[in-house]
């Protein structure tokens, strides 16, 4: 029977929820199609088999910041095949069509959060940054320094738009952070019913926030746990503070579950085990959309000056494939057709050497790059050093 990709229209809807629902739970499905008004259906596709909608894909436009600059990206979501379709080609077919269309709309990267990642990484993807979740130790927390100069006051709805600017200005600073739009914005801000928003505020500005919400309790004995959303401040003190308010709550519950950095700041004032990562903790994995394009949006260091010569290896994407020169100076990055392959690499390689989350020697060392002389490898390390990248979204 044929299978025929199409965008959606706004009468697939039910059956999208359905096959959503089919392929995670009924509560990410429900989660799916509200924000769905907002993502447009031009940027979803459908595989219709029989005139039944057996697949589905929804690409968010996003970016990611990567050395300090915006790089376009496709925040891939919801990729769902109905089960009696699984294994026949079907997701392959709605992603490879999912990645023209982000070449079409100039999107450099694209990005998903995968359940299984064989799936992607035979179609070009490669881990290429986290998610840490950390539990941190209720008591711990409340005995934290207070600062003098920081007030904690509850906020509302109303001051979305101003975390929101916060949180972008702190984001372009963070390696691997995303560029999140409004829609994100508004979903990771707004408290709605059931969360709790408290604002850190310094002579009158503001400097931080906290989004939590109580959560059935993991151990027994506890009354609950809480499950920080977001928690952003633009220095120490003012971080501190927002740790304390949480901690004021150690009589309920022990463990406070929240996202944060791979290298947490607080690893280094807390006592042992009062910081612990979480038992499973989310990666990324990024797609190379457009070589040439990521390379040169993205920002390089400023104090690296290189030429090396690649060959990508891109099965799927002929316009990333073969012979590149790439350059690297004064914080830019430009490729150019040419040069004499001394250095060979897949476009999954080239993805996580793009976004900073595996080094050159890493991915030699896993047999993903090849280089005539190791020197090469060293000014690719070098350009390309930075944070381990890491963001608080998940879609
Ligand atoms: C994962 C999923 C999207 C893949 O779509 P699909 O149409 O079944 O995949 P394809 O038929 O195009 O398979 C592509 C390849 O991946 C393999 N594959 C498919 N699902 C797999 C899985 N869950 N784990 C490992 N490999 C898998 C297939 O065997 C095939 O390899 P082959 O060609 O060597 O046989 C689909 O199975 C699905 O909807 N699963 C439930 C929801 C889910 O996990 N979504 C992904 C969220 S990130």
């Amino acid at each position: 029977m044929s299978v025929h990709i199409r965008t959606v229209t706004a009468d697939d809807h039910p059956e999208i929820f359905r096959l959503v629902k089919q392929a995670f739970t009924g509560d990410l499905a429900q989660a799916f199609d509200e924000s769905r008004p907002r993502l447009d259906d031009g940027r979803r596709l459908v595989a219709e088999a029989d005139g039944r909608i057996v697949g589905h894909v929804g690409v968010w436009p996003l970016g990611h910041w990567l050395g300090g600059r915006r790089v376009p990206t496709g925040g891939v979501s919801a990729v769902a095949i109905d089960p009696a379709w699984r294994g026949r080609g079907v997701g392959t077919r709605l992603l490879r069509e999912a990645l023209d269309a982000m070449a079409t709309r100039g999107e450099a990267l694209a990005t998903l959060f995968p359940l299984t990642r064989a799936v992607y990484r035979r179609l070009g993807w490669e881990i290429a940054g986290e998610r840490p979740d950390w539990r941190l130790a209720t008591s711990a927390l409340a005995a934290l320094p207070a600062a003098a100069d920081v007030e904690v006051v509850p906020g509302t709805a109303d001051d979305v738009d101003d975390l929101h600017a916060l949180e972008t200005r702190l984001a372009e600073r963070t390696h691997g952070m995303l560029a999140r739009g409004e829609v994100f914005a508004r979903r990771a801000l707004d408290p709605g019913d059931d969360h709790a928003l408290y604002l850190a505020r310094r002579a009158g500005e503001l400097v931080g926030y906290v989004v939590y919400a109580h959560r059935r309790a993991d151990e027994p004995g506890e009354l609950f746990t809480l499950r920080v959303r977001e928690l952003v401040a633009t220095d120490g003190g003012a971080e501190r503070a927002l740790w304390r308010l949480l901690g004021s709550h150690a009589s309920g519950t022990r463990t406070v579950a929240a996202v944060g950095p791979p290298t947490h700041p607080l690893e280094l004032e807390l006592p042992e085990r009062a910081l612990q990562p979480a038992p499973v903790t989310w990666r990324w994995m990024s797609r190379v959309v457009d070589l040439a394009g990521a390379v040169a949006q993205r920002g390089w260091s400023p104090a690296a000056t290189c030429r090396v010569d690649l060959e990508v290896d891109d099965p799927l994407l002929a316009a990333n494939a073969g012979r590149w020169r790439l350059e690297v100076t004064g914080g830019r990055g430009t490729l150019t057709r040419g040069g004499d392959a001394s250095v060979r690499l897949d476009v999954g390689a080239a993805a996580t050497l793009l976004t900073g989350w595996a080094d050159p020697v890493t991915l030699a060392r896993a047999g993903r790059i090849a280089a005539d002389d190791p020197a090469d490898l060293a000014a690719l390390t070098t350009a390309l050093a930075g944070p381990t990248p890491w963001t608080r979204d998940f879609f």
